[in-house]
Order: C-alpha cells, then structure tokens, then sequence
C-alpha cells in the first residue's frame, strides 16, 4: 500500500504534515490515502509507504521517487555529486522540533552539508582561517558596553534599584549586523565544496549586504532575493548589494516568498549553487549550523562578563525572529540555570489584534519551510501572515531549537509591540547615542517589564543584533514627532535642494 503526496521541494507546505500536531497518532497520516497537491514551481512526487515512513522515527520521513523529468535528471547528477553521504551525525531534532521534511533528493544533499559541516568543525585551516576572517575582516570581538544612562533612566524610574544594562555590540560587525558571523562561515564552506553561486533570501537586508560581502571577499557569485515591498523600503541595502556585487531580485510576496524563491534557485542547480541561510529554521543541519556559527558571541559574552564582572550575567535579551541572534547569545548559557534567557517577539499592533509575528507565543507547532517548529497558522492549518514594523521579524515560523526551549521552559518569550519597539528605538538613540536596528529595539522594549524582576546591582545583556540607519525612513515615517522637530527636518530639507540647485547653476555657468 502506498501513499502518495504531492509535495512543493521548497517549503513543503504539506497541510496534513504541517499539521502533524494536530494528527497525534502520526500513523494516521501515512495509513491515509492522501493526495495533497501544493503550491509550487518545482514539485515532487513523493510516494512513501508505512513502513517506510515509520522505519526510523516517529514523525513521517519523507522517501521520494522523482518523477518530473528535470528532477529525474537532478537526482543522477545528484548521485554524482554525492557519492557517499552519510547519514545524519548530528542531532536532527530538538525534542520533537527540527527534521528534515524535505523530499530525497534534498536529503543526499543536506547530508553532504552536514558532512561537510563536521569537517570544518575540525579542520585546523578552516577553524584558523574563519578565525583570523572573524577578527581581522568582522572586527571581533564585538564590544560588551555598559549602557549607563540607559540603567540610570530604569533605575531611577526603579526606585534607585535594578541591575545594570550592557550591550552586546553586534552593530559594529563588519557590514553592521551579527548576520555576518553566519554568512563568512557559509560562505567559507559554499567555496570548499567547490559551489560558484550563493544564492540568498533577505527581509531586512542584513543578510543579503552580509553575503553579498562574504561572496565578494571570496571571489564567489551571488543572487539575492527580496519580497517587491522590502525592495522599496530597504532601497539603499539594494543598493549597497548591487554595489558588493550581488544581482538583486524581486519576489512577489512576503519575505517567506523571497526565502522559498531562494531554496527554488538552489534546487534547480545544486551542483554549481549553495543555498545560504540566515535563519535559524529549516530543514537539519541549517538551524545547528547558523546556530554554530552564531554562537560566538554568546561565547565573548562569558569571558567577558568574566573580565568585567567577574561573573555570568542575569539576563540575556535578544530579539525573536527565527532565533539566529537569540541563540547566538543564548547557546552558550543553555546550561546555566541561574542565567535568564528572554527572547522577545514582534507584538506588532498587540497578539489580541492577530496583526503580530509572535510566533513562539500565538502559533501551534506545524511543518514549514521543511522543519518542525511553532508556526502562526489559522484553524485550517493555512500559515498566516506575520506582522511587525520590523521587516526582519515577520517570519510565520521560529526556529526548533527555540521552540524546544519554550516547551521545556529552558528560556522565556515576551512579545513587544510595533509602538514599544519604536519607542525603544528611539530612547536608545537618545539616551546611548546608538542607533539599533528596529530588530534590537524589540530586545530593548522589554526592559521596562524585565527591569524591575532583575536583582539590584545583578546585569543584563541586551543583544544590538544589527545597526538600525536603515529604519530611520519608518521611525520617521511611525513616529508623531512634534511640530518643531518636523519643521527643524523639513527646513534642513530645503536646505539641501537650494544648495544642490546652486550648485547645479554653477556648473551651467562654467
Ligand atoms: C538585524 C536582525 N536582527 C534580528 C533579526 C531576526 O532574526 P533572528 O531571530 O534570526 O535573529 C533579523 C532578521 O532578518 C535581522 O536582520
């Protein structure tokens, strides 16, 4: 008896797998003749029998039988490519978070990742390499700042009482986000194996200026994917890529769709591409592997909390989108009980709006983008749409490892609105001097409600996951700014037209 799906190679946004939640004996799921037919360019069909699927876990493993003729071409050249894939080493899942729900051909490609992932762990040239790239092209180790006019501002608000607040510093990275630890490493690797074009989905932009950078060091082509509206609102991040070298494309959409463009470009090339995630999420080992190559700064967290303090921090705050800057910080101190890890997730106009990216808060665990993780999805299981001021926050999923702290209560989530996370924006500017992305704000939103829970003289550790220059052009766009300032900006406005149109005259009349 066979069943068969029909299932999208890209996002595999399968309902009855996205809702395996729901099908709690997942039996059921394999015992039904189900025709699922999904949305997508390049589909696979995939037939895989009981006995299969249940062979080495509980949750369906997909086996697939490509049938399309391009598929079928694909998975020779694949068996080419990778003669001898071993199976999974490494942990695929947390808990019952992660996987890898993708067809086979996928699968012989993502274990030669994931080989490939092992080796460099010890390879001596690369780990030197990485780390010397790190030190000499990041600028690490990023800074831990202690943001004393922010602590004085709580404290006083605190009754003179409350912990101080220090900073961890991944604005200053190269390229002005800790997506570049991620993207160099990648990169590194997508060279090794012998890849000529990466290709990337970004919302924010950080991610694609980080790899676009990463390529053009390493001599490497890349393609980045946008949703249409992210192109307009982060138009000099499009620009700054186009200048590194990377051809920039529009995705109708929201940045789910970008990423899905991406994993597509890479499915039909796999040998000549590498797919270079971001994102915490994903089918295994993506998530552990960002996850990895993130985990540096939780790592400078601990010495130097060590050299300053003398000893571990009380709270560790950072940002929720899929979790690659939260685990950065995190990872490191998993471990250690008496060290708070709060995550803090996009409100957007409130959760009882259902206008909000609160994913680990609101959603139900589904299948999406080939892993098993929380998921915003409506009664039907049909993924919704996430919401946040935040480009880089409005993803329908987060990643497993997150997930699996949330169900065993190994960190705490909170949800900060757009409007809190403006405001944040805005006091950090006013009160550090420093410009953290609307991402950050998010982390530092919460710090009203953390504040006051936190032991006097204890310290917390806020994640600045990237710079925020780009977010001025929404902050001011969100923002009720008062007459004078308005006036103030439009009169510097001016000020600029006459000078450039004085200019211009000038040079007619030479
Ligand atoms: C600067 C920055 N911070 C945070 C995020 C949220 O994602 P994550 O939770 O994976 O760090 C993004 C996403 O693009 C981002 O660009």
């Amino acid at each position: 008896m066979t069943t068969k799906f029909y299932v999208s190679v890209v996002s595999t946004q399968n309902n009855a797998f996205r809702n395996s939640e729901k099908f709690t004996d997942k039996r059921r799921v394999t015992k039904m003749h189900t025709s699922v037919i999904i949305r997508a360019e390049t589909q696979a069909v995939v037939t895989t029998s009981p006995q299969e699927s249940l062979r080495t876990s509980k949750l369906p493993e997909l086996t697939a039988s490509v049938l399309s003729t391009r598929s079928f071409f694909l998975e020779r050249s694949l068996h080419h490519l990778v003669p001898n894939t071993q199976p999974t080493n490494l942990a695929a899942k947390f808990g019952k978070f992660g996987g890898k729900f993708v067809p086979e051909t996928l699968i012989a490609c993502l274990n030669q990742l994931e080989a490939e992932f092992l080796k460099v762990l010890h390879d001596e040239d690369f780990q030197q390499e990485l780390e010397e790239a790190l030190r000499d092209y990041v600028g690490r180790e990023t800074p831990l700042y202690h943001a004393r006019r922010l602590t004085e501002l709580y404290k006083t608000n605190n009754g003179g009482q409350g912990p101080d607040i220090f900073l961890k510093r991944e604005d200053l990275c190269h390229a002005g986000s800790h997506k570049m630890n991620n993207a160099l490493a990648q990169a590194m690797i997508a060279r090794r194996i012998g890849r000529k074009l990466v290709v990337a989905a970004t919302a924010s932009g950080h991610h694609g200026i980080a790899t676009a950078s990463a390529c053009a060091k390493l001599g490497l082509d890349c393609k980045i994917y946008m949703a249409a509206k992210d192109l307009e609102q982060q138009h000099s991040n499009v620009q700054l890529m186009t200048l590194l070298g990377a051809q920039v494309e529009g995705v109708n959409g929201q940045f789910k769709d970008a990423a899905s463009e991406a994993v597509r470009t890479w499915v039909g090339n796999m040998e000549e591409s590498y797919h270079l995630t971001g994102m915490a999420v994903g089918p295994h080992p993506c998530p552990t592997m960002v996850r990895h190559f993130q985990s540096v700064i939780g790592r400078e967290t601990r010495r130097q909390a060590l050299d300053k303090w003398g000893g571990k921090p009380d709270a560790l705050v950072a940002c929720v989108g899929t979790g690659s800057n939260a685990l950065g910080l995190f990872h490191e101190f998993i471990g250690d009980s008496e060290v708070r890890l709060v995550g803090v997730e996009a409100g957007g106009f409130g959760l009882e709006s259902g206008r909000h990216a609160s994913t680990l808060s609101e959603g139900e665990v589904g299948v999406y983008h080939g892993a098993m993780a929380y998921l915003l999805q409506d009664e039907y299981g049909q993924t919704t749409e996430p919401h946040s001021i935040a480009v880089g926050m409005q993803y329908p999923a987060v990643g497993p490892e997150l997930s699996y702290l949330k169900e065993t209560g190994g960190a705490e989530f909170y949800s900060v609105t757009d409007q809190q996370a403006l405001d944040a924006y805005e006091r950090v500017c006013k009160m550090e001097g420093i410009c953290v992305s609307l991402e950050a704000s998010h982390a530092f939103g919460i710090l009203e409600e953390l504040f006051p829970t936190l032991p006097d003289g204890g310290k917390v550790v806020v994640n600045c996951s990237a710079r925020g220059d780009e977010d001025v052009d929404i902050v001011f766009r969100h923002k009720q700014f008062d007459g004078s300032l308005l006036k103030r900006i439009n009169d510097m406005a001016l000020q600029v037209e006459e000078h450039h149109h004085h200019k211009q005259q000038m040079h007619a009349l030479r």
